[in-house]
C-alpha cells in the first residue's frame, strides 16, 4: 500500500508550530530572575545558562530565591559531582524560616568513584523533621544533568526524579497529622562538606586533595504562587490557599498520584529503596503515625 506523503506546506506548517513550541518549553527563566547567591560568591561559576558551585577546604557554596512559594512546583536540572564525590553533599531544598519551619529535602550525598550516590529526603513539619528516607538511582547522575522537582499542594507533597515520583508525602491531616500548608518557603541549593555521617555512615572522608568539587544547574523553573517578602504569612496563605481551584496544582489530578505514577512509585520503592525511617524501629520502636504502609491508589 502506498504511503501519501504530506504536502511541503504542511510540512513547513507543521516545522514553524513545532519551533514555536520548543521555543516556549526550553525558554526557562534565567538564574538571576529567579535565584541569587546566598553566601560564597568566589565558589560560584556562571557560564552562560549553567551556574556551578564550587566546593573546596575554604567553602562550600549556596544559592536561594529571591523570594517565597506557597503551593506549586519547583524544578532543577543537576549534575552532580563526579569521580570522587565522598564526603560531600549537594542539596536542593525548600525551606520556611524559624524555629517552627517546615522543609523538604534532596539531599544527594557523594561517595568514593564509581560508587553510587545516595538520594536522601526529608521532610520537616512545624521544626520537626526525623523523616528520612534514601534511595539509590537508576542512573548515574554525574553523567548528564537530570530534573529534580518538589510538587507542592494542599494534598501532598511529591519529590519526583526526571518526573517520576520517589515519595509523597501525603495531607493526613484528618488523622490529626500536621500537614505544611500555611508557610511560604524559599528554593535553596547548596553544596558543603558532611564527611562526618554522608558517606557509607562517616566512614570515608572527603580526600581535598580531589578539591574543588563541582556541582552544576540548569534548568531553573519554579512555577508557584510567590509571596513576596513584604506580605505577611496570613495574607500570602490566604492567596495562594484559596478554594477556587485557579491554580493547576490544586487541579482534581493533580490532588492525588495517577495510576501510572503510582505504579512509578512501587517501582521506585521495590527497587531503589535503601532506607526508610518509617520501617527502623531501632530509631522508632513506635511506627510514626504519618507511615501508612497501605498503599492507596
Ligand atoms: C557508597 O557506596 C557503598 C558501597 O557500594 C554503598 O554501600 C553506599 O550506600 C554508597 N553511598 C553512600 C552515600 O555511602
Amino acid at each position: 500500500m502506498a504511503v501519501s506523503l504530506p504536502p511541503l506546506s504542511m510540512l513547513f506548517v507543521f516545522f514553524v508550530f513545532y519551533e514555536v513550541v520548543s521555543f516556549r518549553i526550553t525558554s526557562t527563566p534565567r538564574f538571576d530572575e529567579l535565584f541569587q547567591p546566598s553566601w560564597a560568591l568566589d565558589h560560584f561559576i556562571f557560564e552562560g545558562e549553567q551556574v556551578k558551585l564550587k566546593l573546596d577546604n575554604y567553602s562550600g557554596a549556596g544559592f536561594g530565591s529571591k523570594i517565597k512559594y506557597l503551593f506549586g512546583k519547583t524544578t532543577i536540572r543537576i549534575k552532580l559531582v563526579g569521580g570522587d564525590s565522598a564526603g560531600t553533599v549537594t542539596a536542593f531544598y525548600m525551606s520556611s524560616d524559624g524555629a517552627n519551619h517546615n522543609e523538604f529535602d534532596f539531599e544527594f550525598l557523594g561517595n568514593t568513584t564509581g560508587e553510587p550516590y545516595l538520594v536522601q529526603t526529608n521532610v520537616y513539619v512545624n521544626g520537626v523533621g526525623n523523616r528520612e528516607q534514601r534511595l539509590n538511582l537508576w542512573f548515574d547522575p554525574t553523567k548528564d544533568f537530570h530534573s529534580y522537582s518538589i510538587l507542592w499542594n494542599q494534598r501532598q507533597v511529591v519529590f519526583l526524579v526526571d518526573e517520576t515520583p520517589v515519595r509523597v508525602f501525603t495531607n493526613k491531616e484528618k488523622q490529626g497529622i500536621p500537614f505544611p500548608k500555611d508557610q511560604p518557603m524559599g528554593v535553596y541549593n547548596s553544596i558543603w562538606n558532611a564527611d562526618d555521617w554522608a558517606t557509607q555512615g562517616g566512614r570515608v572522608k572527603t580526600n581535598w586533595t580531589h578539591a574543588p568539587f563541582v556541582a552544576s544547574y540548569t534548568g531553573f523553573e519554579i512555577d508557584a504562587c510567590e509571596c513576596p517578602l513584604s506580605m505577611a504569612a496570613d495574607e500570602s496563605a490566604r492567596r495562594c490557599s484559596s478554594s477556587e481551584k485557579k491554580y493547576w496544582w490544586d487541579q482534581p489530578v493533580m490532588l492525588d498520584l495517577n495510576p501510572h505514577q503510582s505504579h512509578q512509585l512501587l517501582w521506585v520503592r521495590a527497587n531503589h529503596l535503601v532506607y526508610d525511617y518509617c520501617t527502623d524501629a531501632s530509631r522508632f520502636p513506635v511506627t510514626p503515625p504519618e507511615c501508612d504502609h497501605r498503599h492507596h491508589p
